[in-house]
């Protein structure tokens, strides 16, 4: 198991729409091992290919609470298929280290993937798991959660970045 290097906006990768995953093989299973093994030692509770460098259409998710045990979600070539309700929840994202922001969700989702074994699976989600789903699915799109944020507190999240970056580059 490897924990692999989570990339950072503004690279590139994470501006990319993602290519569909063709086949279930065995360096695709150790992808997602890895994967997820980046995850809960960043810790976070979803994780997508574009996110460690590779452009590829497959996401991990786990929304467990502290107290329960591991649930872990590994979704090829997810899409939502149905969406309900509103939720304005707070979000990270292990790519834009630092900063949080609420951005408007749909509060109940039907998502379709393909598991590691190939079959496909339908399944709603609602609350923490369908936010992560939809904020997974955007980084396959090539979308950011700080891409849905109004322009006025998009500009503020750039700057406020920027002198992050900055002033982590000072204590080089
Ligand atoms: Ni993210």
């Amino acid at each position: 198991m490897a924990v692999l290097r989570i990339f950072h906006y503004p690279e590139p990768v994470l501006n990319q729409k993602a290519q569909p995953v063709e086949q279930i093989d065995g360096e695709l299973k150790i992808l997602a091992r890895d994967m997820a093994e980046t995850m809960y030692a960043a810790p976070g509770v979803g994780l997508a290919a574009p996110q460690v460098g590779i452009s590829k259409r497959m996401v991990v998710i786990d929304c467990a609470r502290k107290d329960q045990e591991p649930q872990l979600i590994v979704a090829v070539n997810p899409e939502i298929v149905e969406e309900q309700g509103e939720l304005f929840e707070e979000e990270g994202c292990l790519s834009v280290p630092g900063y949080y922001a609420r951005v408007p969700r749909s509060a109940r989702v039907k998502v379709r993937y393909q598991n590691l074994e190939g079959q496909v699976v339908e399944q709603e989600v609602e609350e923490l798991l369908a936010v992560a789903f939809q904020h997974e699915i955007d980084h396959l799109e090539g979308t950011l959660f700080v891409d849905h944020l109004s322009p006025l507190k998009r500009s503020i999240f750039r700057k406020k970045y920027k002198k992050m970056l900055a002033q982590q580059q000072e204590q080089m």
